[in-house]
């Protein structure tokens, strides 16, 4: 069985996301948006660095609406609910790292879940942090453990990864002072979809959470300067952040989701120190359980930053076979069997 699939856009999880469809014994790449005009009339391979495809980019929706497939691969900038919509209606399953991973029972999700009835299509959130780390492992892991009293989920990254001044210095406020990067815009930005893990954990856990959930945003500053690819950042200005959002029950955290941002070169105030970058998921319970993810970043300063967005591309394009089979409708994490990649296609296993 082979299932025809669509990349909308071609950033860094795009391109791996191509990469992906093309590598999977089971996916073929049939179309491909892009929003850039400088990609139209591109092949889709030549975007992702890899050999042709066949593939033509193009910026019409209609186009793609057009196409017969099974499924996209939805990752712009910024998901559009209109043309989330326009590609369900016209027909195609649809896999997304920017939200759905447990969108809130509202209106808004009744109306796009009958729009996925209406279609017959699946409509599926996924991702790595979130969409990953902070409810589809923890979740597997808890299957081995009984009593469980606490959840945590950390995400510890180094920023010098990232190049883009316009993303790191204005919206990130890294090398800012402190009263300037407290009124960071990411606590909030970030918390759609770590809040609807936290709600995905306790839901199946069988937690009642208080009705609102608990965050802190603190930072740590530059005890010299700090080289970055983004400029230096000036001694007593910020150089580590950390974004903390908790589920509680009678006031105590039972779910906690932390993303530490930092430029650790060992010269952070307040003792901060990253340790290599990863992701951890630890749950107290019986038996206590951590588990520490090595791999997922792209290494410090290195060249590669899209090493890094393998993950997330891949959950998405993994995912496919599973959501194209699955009922109609949102389908979370807690709705579809497990999802696995697949072997890499040699002399003995090509497909
Ligand atoms: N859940 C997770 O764990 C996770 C992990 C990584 C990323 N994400 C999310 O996945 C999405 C894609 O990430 P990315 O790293 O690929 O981002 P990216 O490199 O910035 O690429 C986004 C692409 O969106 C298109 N685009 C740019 N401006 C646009 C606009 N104004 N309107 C519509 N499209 C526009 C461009 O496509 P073309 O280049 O084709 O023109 C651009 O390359 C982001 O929303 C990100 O937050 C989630």
């Amino acid at each position: 069985m082979t299932y025809r699939v669509i990349q909308w856009a071609t950033g860094l999880v795009g391109q791996e996301s191509i990469k992906g469809i093309v590598a999977h014994p089971e996916l073929e790449l049939v179309g491909c948006w892009v929003h850039s005009e400088s990609k139209v009339g591109m092949d889709a391979g030549e975007i992702a660095g890899i050999e042709p495809t066949g593939v033509t980019a193009t910026n019409s929706l209609d186009e793609i609406c057009s196409i017969d497939a099974d499924a996209v691969v939805y990752s712009p900038m910024l998901a559009d609910e209109g043309e989330i919509r326009a590609l369900l209606a016209s027909g195609k399953n649809l896999v997304t790292p920017i939200g759905y991973i447990f969108p809130r029972v509202d209106s808004r999700r009744a109306e796009m879940e009958a729009l996925c009835v209406a279609h017959n299509v699946t409509l599926h959130g996924t991702g790595i942090h979130p969409g990953g780390i902070t409810e589809r492992f923890p979740l597997t892991l808890s299957a081995l453990c009984r009593d469980i009293r606490h959840v945590r989920m950390e995400e510890f990254s180094d920023i010098r990864n990232y190049a883009t001044a316009s993303v790191v210095r204005d919206i990130m406020l890294f090398g800012h002072p402190p009263e300037v990067a407290a009124q960071s815009p990411m606590l909030k930005v970030m918390a759609n979809g770590f809040l609807q893990s936290i709600d995905m954990v306790a839901h199946e856990l069988g937690w009642t959470l208080d009705a609102k959930k608990r965050t802190s945003h603190s930072m740590a500053l530059a005890t010299r300067p700090i080289e970055s690819p983004v400029g230096i950042i000036e001694t007593g200005t910020v150089a580590a952040q950390r974004f903390c959002w908790e589920g509680t029950v009678n006031g105590e955290p039972v779910i906690t989701v932390r993303t530490n941002w930092m430029m650790d070169d060992g010269h952070l105030s307040d003792g901060w120190q990253l340790g290599e970058q990863r992701f951890e998921v630890e749950l107290d319970a019986d038996p206590p359980l951590a588990v520490t993810f090595h791999g997922l970043h792209p290494p410090v300063l290195g060249e590669d930053s899209w090493i890094g967005l393998i993950a997330p591309a891949m959950h998405c394009v993994n995912a496919i076979p599973y959501v194209v089979q699955a009922g109609a409708g949102i389908k979370t994490y807690l709705d579809l069997p497990m999802i696995a990649g697949r072997a890499a296609a040699n002399e003995t296993n090509k497909h």
